[in-house]
C-alpha cells in the first residue's frame, strides 16, 4: 500500500462516508467484499486480509487480498478456496465471532499460552507467507446480527516494515465495518433473491440449478475481468461492469420459467418441435427486463436474449431487440446476428454456460471430462464462440476449476 496509510480522525471519517456511499451502489456481494477489504487495508496499511461470512454455525472463507502473494487485479483462484471454520474459541476468527470484540495481535507466532485460541500456521506453511500483526474485527449489522469476520494482516510502516496495528486503526476500522456489514447483508440478499428466482424458473433439482447459476455467474465475471484487463480498462470500470455481469449472467436462463415441465425435464433428447419451443426461453427471459431501469436490467436483457447466438450466425433467436416486445407470432431466426453484433456480455455467457452444461450431468446427458469439454469449446471457437473469449477461458482454466470446486452440486 502507499505511504498515505496512516489515518487521522478526519481522514477516517471521510473515508467511511465516501466508501459507504460507493458501497451502496454495488450490488453483488463479492464486489462489496472487495471494496470493503481494500479500503480497510488502505486505512490501516495492511498488506493482506480476508473476510469470512457466517453460514449456520460456521465462518465460511469468502474473500482474500494479499499484496505480497497476488500481484494482479485479474483472475485469481485463491478467491474461490472452499473452507469453513467453526465459531468457537479455538481459532482467532472464531473467538472474535463469539466475543464480538475486535482483537489486535502484534505477533501471531508469539501468542500468550493462556489464550483460548491458537494461530493456524497451515496457510503460511503452504504459501511461504509470514503472518505477524493481525487486526480481527466482527462484522455486525442491524439488530446485532453477526454477518462475518474481517481479518487484516501485517500492518506496514512507511518503509514497508511490518509493525503492530496502530491505535487509530484499532479504533476507527471497526466503526467503518459496522456500515460495511449492512452493505454485505444487502449483497447476500441480492444473490439469494436471484438464486430463488432461478430455482423457480428451472424447476429442476434446486441444488443443481443453484450451483449451475453460481458457476456461470463467476465464470463470466472472471472471463470479463481478463478481457477488460487486456484492454487496460480502468479498474473502477472493470469492477462495475463485472458486478453487473456476475448477476446478469446468473439470470441467463430465467426465461425457462415459461417452458413446460414435460419439455424442461424430459430425460431424453428433445424432438425438433420441442427444441423449437425451448428456444423461446431466450425471448421469455428478455421480456422480464423490459423496463431496463438500470445497467443491470439492460445487461440481463442482452444476456437472456443473446446467450444462444453464434459468432458466425445460425444461433437463436436472431430477432431484433424491438421484436422482443411483440407478441408470440414473431418468427425466430428472422434477423441473423453475428460477431460483435452479439453483445460482449452474451458472448462471454455463452462460453461459460456451454462449458458448464458440458461438464455437468443433465437429465439428457452424462458429464464430459475436462479435456473433452475444452476440445469442444476450442473446435467451436470462431464458429459458435467468440475466439478471444475461448482463448481467455483456456488461459484462466485454473480459476475456472477453483470456481467449479467451490460450487459443486449440492454444496454451497
Ligand atoms: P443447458 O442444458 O443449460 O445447455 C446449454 C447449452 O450447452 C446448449 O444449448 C448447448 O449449446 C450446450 N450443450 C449442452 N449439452 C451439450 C452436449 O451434449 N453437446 C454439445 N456439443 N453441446 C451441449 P441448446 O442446445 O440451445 O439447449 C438449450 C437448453 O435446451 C439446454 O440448456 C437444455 O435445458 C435444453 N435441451 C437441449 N437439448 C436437450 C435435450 O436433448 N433434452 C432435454 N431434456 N433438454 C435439452
Ligand atoms: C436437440 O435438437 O434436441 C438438441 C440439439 C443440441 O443439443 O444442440
Ligand atoms: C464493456 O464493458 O466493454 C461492454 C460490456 C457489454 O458489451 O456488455
Ligand atoms: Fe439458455
Ligand atoms: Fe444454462
Amino acid at each position: 500500500m502507499g505511504d498515505d496509510s496512516f489515518i487521522s480522525r478526519d481522514k477516517a471519517v471521510l473515508t467511511i462516508l465516501k466508501t459507504s456511499e460507493e458501497v451502496n451502489h454495488l450490488k453483488d456481494v463479492d464486489t462489496i467484499l472487495d471494496k470493503i477489504l481494500f479500503e480497510s487495508r488502505k486505512l490501516s496499511g495492511a498488506d493482506a486480509g480476508s473476510i469470512f461470512l457466517v453460514e449456520d454455525d460456521r465462518l465460511i472463507f469468502s474473500y482474500v487480498q494479499n499484496d505480497t502473494l497476488f500481484k494482479k487485479e485479474t483472475a485469481n483462484a485463491a478467491l474461490y478456496q472452499n473452507f469453513g471454520i467453526p465459531i468457537s474459541e479455538q481459532s482467532i476468527v472464531g473467538y472474535v465471532a463469539k466475543t464480538r470484540q475486535s482483537l489486535a495481535i502484534d505477533d501471531a507466532y508469539e501468542l500468550d499460552a493462556t489464550l483460548p485460541f491458537s494461530f493456524n500456521k497451515s496457510f503460511d506453511e503452504k504459501s511461504g507467507y509470514r503472518t505477524t500483526s493481525m487486526l480481527t474485527i466482527p462484522l455486525i449489522a442491524q439488530e446485532s446480527r453477526l454477518v462475518g469476520v474481517m481479518q487484516l494482516i501485517n500492518a506496514k510502516d512507511a518503509q514497508g516494515k511490518v509493525v503492530p496495528f496502530s491505535q487509530e486503526s484499532v479504533t476507527y476500522i471497526p466503526l467503518f465495518c459496522n456500515n460495511a456489514a449492512v452493505a454485505i447483508e444487502r449483497g447476500i440478499m441480492n444473490r439469494e433473491l436471484i438464486l430463488r428466482m432461478m430455482q423457480m424458473a428451472e424447476l429442476r433439482d434446486p441444488s443443481e440449478t443453484g450451483a449451475h447459476v453460481q458457476r456461470v455467474g463467476a465464470y463470466s465475471a472472471e472471463i470479463y475481468g481478463s478481457w477488460a484487463a487486456r484492454r487496460n480498462h480502468p479498474a473502477k470500470d472493470i469492477k462495475r461492469a463485472r458486478d453487473n455481469l456476475r448477476l446478469a449472467a446468473m439470470l441467463h436462463d430465467v426465461g425457462k420459467v415459461g417452458i413446460s415441465d414435460n419439455i424442461l425435464k424430459k430425460p431424453a433428447k428433445l424432438s425438433d418441435e420441442e427444441y423449437d419451443t425451448m428456444k423461446w426461453h431466450t425471448i421469455f427471459g428478455a421480456r422480464l427486463f423490459k423496463n431496463q431501469t438500470s445497467e443491470l436490467d439492460h445487461m440481463a436483457m442482452e444476456i437472456a436474449l443473446c446467450h444462444h447466438e453464434k459468432w458466425k450466425g445460425r444461433g437463436y433467436p436472431s430477432i431484433r431487440d424491438q421484436d422482443v416486445w411483440a407478441g408470440d407470432d414473431i418468427a425466430l431466426g428472422g434477423m441473423p446476428r453475428n460477431g460483435e453484433e452479439i453483445p460482449l456480455s452474451a458472448r462471454i455467457c455463452a462460453v461459460a454456460d456451454v462449458f458448464d452444461a458440458l461438464a455437468s450431468p443433465r437429465s439428457y446427458k452424462e458429464p464430459f471430462p475436462d479435456e473433452k469439454c475444452l476440445a469442444i469449446l476450442e473446435s467451436d471457437a470462431g464458429t459458435h464462440f467468440d475466439p478471444e473469449v475461448v482463448e481467455i477461458f483456456v488461459e484462466i482454466f485454473d480459476v475456472i476449476k477453483a470456481i467449479r470446486n467451490k460450487w459443486t452440486e449440492g454444496a454451497g
